[in-house]
């Protein structure tokens, strides 16, 4: 947690950008901006929903639901990431409740949720052991967690040195966890985490989740050159990232 933070903190500025040009966008999603008409991962009317975003970042997925009508919460480890987000709400004139904390240990009371979202957020810089659990104490029974992450396929076709993915296995899949890009040579990054199907799907089951959707995203068949070291051509074969729609149980 505490390297990530200071990795966010250390290139938030890089990323003001893009959270300027999606706050202007409509909602999209993945490295190559697919439409919410295809995927609905967001309910249309969100009128008096109580949501929150887990690891906001610049929180344009807050401003989406806000301009919904939700009632949003967002929370992010990066006071940097936080400051833009905060920023861009004064200037569009959206309320959203901005905290900073980290989305494994929340300081918010339970059930208090009717949505929960992550978009590359805790969904891949929190360990899942944690951060699963949290969500489903955030959210009253009956509520939806949505998040969006790398597609394992991507961990273990990316080469140890942080280089674009290949059609080559570099790592095996059994047991995929923890990935620790802070040293490698191509785009140092963070600590990031990923399950297998299997781990997935028991640690759903174990938190009380039934699971209402699962997507594959693979990049449009227009899409070239590279996004955060997915070529789009190698994720016209794999999928690149992974979509999952859950429900809390009643
Ligand atoms: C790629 S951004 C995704 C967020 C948003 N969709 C965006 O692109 O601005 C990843 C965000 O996760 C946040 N993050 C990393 N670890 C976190 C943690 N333990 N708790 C909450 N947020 C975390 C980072 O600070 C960063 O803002």
């Amino acid at each position: 947690m505490r390297k990530n933070r200071d990795y966010w903190n250390s290139v938030a500025h890089h990323w003001v950008e893009m959270g300027e040009r999606q706050w202007n966008s409509p909602p999209n999603w993945g490295f190559w901006g697919e439409t919410d008409d295809s995927f609905n991962l967001l309910p249309t009317d969100m009128t008096g929903m109580k949501v929150i975003e887990l690891g906001c970042g610049t929180a344009y997925v807050s401003a989406w639901m806000s301009r919904r009508g939700a009632n949003v919460t967002a929370i992010d480890i990066s006071g940097a990431q936080l400051a833009t987000a905060r920023h861009l709400a004064k200037k569009h004139d959206v309320e959203i409740a901005l905290i900073e904390a980290s989305a494994e240990n929340v300081p918010l009371d339970d059930s208090l949720f009717d949505f929960a979202i992550s978009e590359y957020g805790a969904a891949i810089w929190c360990d899942p052991d944690r951060w699963i659990p949290e969500a489903a104490r955030l959210l009253r029974p009956g509520g939806t967690l949505v998040f969006i992450g790398n597609h394992p396929m991507v961990w273990v076709e990316t080469p140890p040195d942080g280089s674009p993915c290949e059609a080559r296995f570099h790592r095996p899949y059994r047991g995929l966890n923890r990935a620790d890009w802070t040293h490698v040579e191509f785009d140092p990054g963070g600590i990031e985490f990923n399950r297998t199907m299997e781990d997935w799907l028991a640690l759903f089951r174990n938190t009380g989740f039934q699971i209402l959707d699962y997507r594959e995203l693979y990049a449009p068949n227009d899409s070239e050159g590279i996004a955060f070291s997915v070529p789009a051509d190698w994720a016209r074969s794999w999928p690149a990232a992974q979509v999952w729609k859950l429900q809390k149980q009643v």
